[in-house]
């Protein structure tokens, strides 16, 4: 069934305090509960309609009111829920249900993992636990006490502050906790087992003392210093940065090895994946570390963005994650390059969110309806909703949008509320009046702005600018966004080129173009004949921009656009021109012009080395997809192809002295070195192997070991298998590195590759239950290598919908994430799309279809 965002109305019911009891067995688990249930003041209505708990796959023991166990004939349990017939304006349900964690592989609600107990409650998963008001405007003050064996379960941990603890009869034992916030459900958290912990400590601003504990699996606490760190350096920014202190006594992290997501930011209990947690030299990348620091900030930064002010129903969903990915950002961008992160932060826009954008599942940021909530947790709220809220901060300015970040938690703290509460707090801040960019928040699809520069001669100069939107399901027209283009211009010497505004005397380099309307003009002056413009400089909206640029043109910005991004920006779009004309093969003078551009800009002595790599790495297959609207792919594959070629063999001598002179260490260092090691491998892999092969042998560190053994796999050396063996028995009792290493097999562009994924499929340290595992072979595969994914013969498409199918009987979130793989099919040829949709037919008549892969299968058919 479909839930609509139109249909919100406020619970009948609130649930003041709920105290739970969970008794740990081998076999099942049971969970009492005891909720203090009371009318909801805001529902007016003056007949009390019965009690409706949502509950799934739970086993009901026992129900009783007011102390009073109820009859059958008093309640009613079906598949959903538990209902209660007469209920009064104020009582205490009690309920015992058993449930089967050992078995629950769909890693939502309470689960097992490596031996340990662990939950995952976001978005509906609290009622895979027990019957409650599962949703998150009801918020509750919970007391837990959990009881377990005390052998194979020495921790017993929950939210808030350890009350009391003690031990049983049977060599059992039990921990009582208390968190004193008000949360809502999808916020609980249980954790048992028997694991390492790494402590540390750290004094808030206002002086009182926050226990930090980090728990893993034995044997692996030589690899949490780093997530240490990164919470402390987390805790302090957001003091710096918003004010905000953290509030209770003590914040623990737990890292699992099974987990469908990064991360979740329970109350004082965050449960992590692995993955952004383990993180030491040898084991980890330099884009692992970053991960680790960015999602350790993402969930801490959850507190307050999330915790203390939480969604009012999941319709509102952007309002904490658009928010916390977008002060996640800012945080990395403090502690990295600036440049380079929000090169990062485009590119997942660009290869994915404009995809999402023109593709069957498009959604607002907000979005009107859903069927399964978990599939709406997407690059559009997340990535999207970062966007949003970083246009906020450029129209505001720093000052503004902290006033406005201040005004909402003084309204808001302890609340459930929406994004139009977010938005009215930034316009009552600054005095602001936001009716327009509120259609960010209403409508779908990534809107197209194109420009036209005209010269009026003596110096004017017209900027011509039109917005448009397509058209997406269920929203046939759109009206005009609030966009802010970010404008600076250079002649044609590549010097900046000053200007100054009609309505202005002030010369400046750059302005801020806020537009409101479909068509608008902007007048500006200059001393120089020739303007070339840059613009939406650091990507200031998410739009695709539009303007008619001639090589040249975009090889002057490449080569001296004093913005970075843009720089780099210049560069992808010089070669997104000539992968998408309408030609087979790229032109001589076209491979002329990127040679010498890539020549000169690797020249560039003034030139970050993480830019350098990052400007020469060609632009993603996927967001070349993403942004068009039909393609030939078969042309787009070869194109891409020879343009690396080219790029490798014509610089050949460069990269070789590229890579024997980089001899720094730090992290822009090892990846300019490696884009060149890639590179020479890509013109001759029989003449550069050897020095693959030993950068992978004599490695310190992750990061060159790996690329090492990228290249080598992707080579045609028919002696690479050592090098692949050698990697494995070095690393095979490193989970998260044998990850890397499945991921490194699949990227083989040949036509066996397919086989081979199979074969990893089979392999003994592969496991389809485990989210990691699925991610490191078939989500890299299919998003990693789209020539052989989207091989003619229809036999990668096979292997996922193989893959979903099998999946979607243990996994469903994970099955519907694979099956918005599909998604772009409409854009293929007939030939692909007659694969593709033979496939969703098939998934779709499977039995016992899960509502999640349901869900993306027929939109995806509907399209
Ligand atoms: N709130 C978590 C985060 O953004 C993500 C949890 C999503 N879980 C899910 N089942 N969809 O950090
Ligand atoms: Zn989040």
């Amino acid at each position: 069934t479909v839930k609509y965002r139109k249909d919100y109305r406020p619970s009948q019911y609130l649930i003041k305090h709920t105290d739970l009891k969970f008794q740990l067995f081998d076999s099942h688990t049971l969970v009492n509960s005891e909720l203090k249930i009371e009318k909801n003041p805001l529902d007016k209505s003056d007949v009390l309609e019965p009690l409706v708990l949502d509950g799934l796959e739970l086993e009901l023991q026992q129900v009783s009111v007011d102390g009073n166990e109820l009859s059958k004939d008093e309640y009613e349990a079906t598949d959903n829920h538990l209902t209660i017939n007469n209920v009064s304006e104020k009582f205490t349900l009690n309920l015992q249900v058993k449930i089967y964690p050992q078995k629950n592989k769909s890693l939502e609600g309470l689960y097992t993992s490596g031996g340990k107990f662990c939950t995952q409650c976001e978005a509906e998963g609290f009622r895979k636990i027990t019957y409650y008001l599962d949703r998150p405007e009801i918020m509750s003050e919970f007391k837990v006490r959990i009881e377990g064996d005390k052998a194979a379960y020495p921790l017993l941990l929950s939210n808030g502050n350890p009350l009391t603890r003690g031990d049983m009869s049977d060599g059992r034992h039990f921990v009582e906790w208390h968190d004193p916030f008000p949360k809502p459900s999808y916020l609980f958290a249980l954790v048992a087992g028997d694991l390492d912990c790494l402590t540390d400590s750290f004094t808030t601003m206002s002086g009182r003392e926050v226990k930090l504990e980090l728990y893993v699996d034995k044997g692996k606490l030589d690899q949490c210093r780093f997530a240490m760190d990164s919470l402390i350096e987390s805790m302090r920014w957001d003091e710096e940065k918003f004010g905000r202190e953290y509030d209770l006594d003590l914040y623990m992290i737990v890292a699992v090895s099974d987990f469908n997501m990064g991360a979740m930011e329970n109350k004082g209990l965050n449960v992590f994946n692995t993955k952004y947690v383990l993180a030491n030299k040898k084991t980890a990348t330099d884009a692992d570390f970053e991960g680790v620091e960015r999602v350790i900030a993402h969930e801490y930064f959850h507190n307050w963005t999330g915790n203390r002010v939480t969604c009012r129903d999941w319709f509102q969903l952007s309002l904490k994650e658009g928010l916390t990915v977008f002060r996640d950002q800012k945080f990395s961008e403090d502690m990295q390059s600036k440049a380079v992160q929000r090169i990062d932060q485009v590119k997942i826009i660009r290869s994915s969110q404009f995809a999402e954008d023109s593709g069957p599942m498009a959604h607002s940021i907000r979005p009107d309806s859903y069927i399964e909530m978990n599939n709406f947790y997407t690059v559009t709220v997340y990535n999207k909703g970062a966007e949003v809220i970083r246009m906020m901060h450029t129209l505001l300015g720093e000052q503004g949008f902290r006033a406005g970040m201040d005004l909402y938690f003084e309204r808001h703290d302890g609340q459930a509320v929406t994004c139009e509460d977010f938005i009215c707090a930034m316009e009552d801040a600054n005095q602001k009046d936001w009716a327009l960019f509120r259609n960010w928040y209403r409508q779908a699809g990534t809107p197209e702005v194109k420009v036209q520069l005209e010269s009026l001669g003596n110096g004017k100069f017209e900027l011509q600018f039109a917005q448009s939107c397509p058209a997406t399901p269920g929203q046939e027209t759109k009206k005009p966004f609030m966009i802010p283009v970010k404008i600076g211009f250079i002649n044609a010497q590549g010097d900046v080129a000053k200007f100054r505004l009609s309505d202005s005397d002030d010369v400046c380099g750059e302005t801020l173009f806020v537009m409101t309307e479909e068509n608008q003009t902007l007048t500006i002056h200059s001393d120089n004949e020739v303007l070339i413009p840059s613009l939406l400089r650091d990507f200031s909206a998410p739009v695709k921009l539009k303007f008619e640029y001639d090589q040249s043109q975009l090889a002057t910005l490449f080569a001296s656009d004093p913005n970075s991004f843009n720089r780099w920006d210049a560069g992808q779009s010089l070669m997104t021109k000539i992968l998408l004309n309408n030609e087979d093969e790229i032109s001589e003078p076209d491979l002329e012009i990127l040679k010498n551009s890539f020549a000169q800009l690797l020249g560039d002595e003034q030139l970050d080395n993480s830019l350098k790599a990052l400007a020469v790495i060609l632009p993603e297959i996927s967001s070349l997809i993403g942004r068009s609207e039909k393609i030939n792919v078969d042309r787009l594959f070869n194109k891409h192809r020879q343009l690396k070629k080219h790029i490798g063999q014509s610089l050949e001598h460069t990269w070789f002295s590229i890579y024997n002179t980089t001899s720094g260490d730090q992290p822009s260092d090892r990846k300019l070195r490696n884009v060149a090691l890639d590179y020479m491998m890509v013109a001759n892999d029989e003449q550069h192997f050897e020095l693959a092969a030993t950068q992978q042998t004599r490695a310190d560190n992750m990061t060159d070991e790996l690329s090492a053994l990228q290249t080598i796999a992707n080579s045609t050396e028919g002696y690479k298998s050592d090098y692949i063996n050698q990697f494995y028995q070095k690393w095979k009792d490193e989970e998260l590195v044998m990850d890397k290493w499945f991921s490194a097999q699949v990227i083989n562009d040949d036509e066996s590759i397919i086989e081979h994924v199979n074969a990893l499929l089979n392999h003994e340290k592969f496991s389809i239950e485990n989210p990691n595992k699925v991610r490191a072979v078939i989500t890299a595969f299919i998003s990693g290598n789209l020539p052989q994914f989207h091989n003619a013969t229809g036999a990668g498409y096979e292997l996922l919908a193989d893959t979903i199918i099998r999946l979607n009987a243990i996994n469903p979130q994970i099955a519907a994430g694979l099956s918005k793989q599909f998604n772009q099919w409409k854009k293929l040829d007939g030939k692909r799309q007659a694969l593709i949709k033979e496939q969703l037919e098939r998934i779709k008549a499977v039995d016992n279809l899960s509502n999640d892969v349901y869900e993306v299968v027929e939109k995806s058919l509907n399209m």
